[in-house]
C-alpha cells in the first residue's frame, strides 16, 4: 500500500488495525560511471513498494535527498546537512503520529544517512521524555534498517563480487537497480572501468573525495552487477527486511 496512491479515508480504515509505516530512505548522489544518481533512493523504494504488497504495509514517500555532503564533487549530486535531514525526519513523523502511526520503520539506501536519522530518533524520543511533544501524542517508536544487512545478503555478495563488492557504487546496490530499471540500465552499463577496482580511503569532503576516489566508486568493480544477480538480491532483501519489520511491529 503506498500512501501516495491511497484517499484519507483509505488511510484512516489501515490506522483501525495498523499503526506501523515503512518509510524509504535513500539519497541522491553520484554513483560511479555505471551507477544511477538515484541508486540509494531507488533500492530502498523498489523493496519496499514489494513488502508493501506482500505485507498489506503502508509505504510511505521515498526520501529521496539525503546528506550526501562528499559527493558534491560530481554533478547532479544534491545533499541536505545534517541539520536539515534530522528536522526533515522529525517533521515527518510528528506529522504522522498526529493521525495515529507510532512504528516508524526506515529502509535506508545511505550509509551518510545513519547518524542523522539516529539523530532525529533521539530528537523524537526527547520531546516525548520532556514533556514537550504535547498530551495527544503516542509513544513513538523508530528503527533504522539497511536494506544490504543481512546474511543472506552477504552472502550473495560474497558469491558473485567477493572484493569486488566495494563501499560506494557497491557491485550489489548497482546490481539491484539493473533488476528494477533494465531499459536504463542497458544505457549506462559498461564493460569495464579503470582500475578494475576503485581505490579505497577515507570520506571528508567534496573535493577531497574527488581527489581520492576520481570516478566516484570506493573499493567496487560494479561492470559485475547485473540484472539476474539483482533479482537474487531483491528475493532475499524482501524476505529478510519483511522479517526485521514483522519483529518491529509486534516487540513489546
Ligand atoms: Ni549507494
Amino acid at each position: 500500500m503506498r500512501l501516495q496512491m491511497c484517499a484519507w479515508p483509505e488511510v484512516d480504515a489501515y490506522l483501525k488495525d495498523n499503526t506501523g509505516i515503512i518509510i524509504p530512505v535513500g539519497s541522491t548522489e553520484q554513483h560511479g560511471p555505471t551507477g544511477f544518481i538515484g541508486t540509494d533512493a531507488l533500492c530502498p523504494e523498489i523493496l519496499a513498494n514489494e513488502i508493501g504488497d506482500r505485507l498489506s504495509v503502508m509505504i510511505a514517500p521515498t526520501i529521496s535527498i539525503g546528506m550526501a555532503q562528499h559527493h558534491l564533487g560530481f554533478s547532479g549530486s544534491i545533499t541536505l546537512r545534517p541539520t536539515t535531514l534530522i528536522a526533515m525526519v522529525c517533521d515527518i513523523i510528528n506529522s504522522l503520529t498526529r493521525h495515529g502511526f507510532d512504528r516508524f520503520f526506515f529502509l535506508n539506501g545511505h550509509g551518510g544517512n545513519i547518524a542523522s536519522l539516529d539523530a532525529a530518533f533521539s530528537e523524537i524520543y526527547s520531546e516525548t521524555s520532556l514533556g514537550t511533544a504535547g498530551v495527544n501524542r503516542p509513544a513513538v517508536r523508530c528503527k533504522i534498517e539497511n536494506w544490504w544487512n543481512g546474511d543472506a545478503i552477504k552472502g550473495i555478495s560474497e558469491k558473485y563480487f567477493a572484493d569486488s563488492e566495494g563501499s560506494h557504487a557497491t557491485a550489489s546496490e548497482v546490481a539491484l537497480t539493473y533488476y528494477g530499471f533494465p531499459d536504463d540500465a542497458a544505457r549506462i552499463k559498461q564493460e569495464r572501468l579503470s582500475p578494475r577496482i576503485a581505490p579505497e580511503g577515507s570520506i571528508y569532503d567534496a573535493d577531497d573525495y574527488r581527489w581520492r576516489f576520481p570516478d566516484g566508486r570506493i573499493g567496487s568493480d560494479p561492470t559485475l552487477a547485473t540484472a539476474e544477480i539483482g533479482q537474487k538480491l531483491f528475493e532475499a532483501s524482501v524476505a529478510g527486511i519483511s522479517k526485521k519489520y514483522q519483529e518491529f511491529i509486534t516487540a513489546k
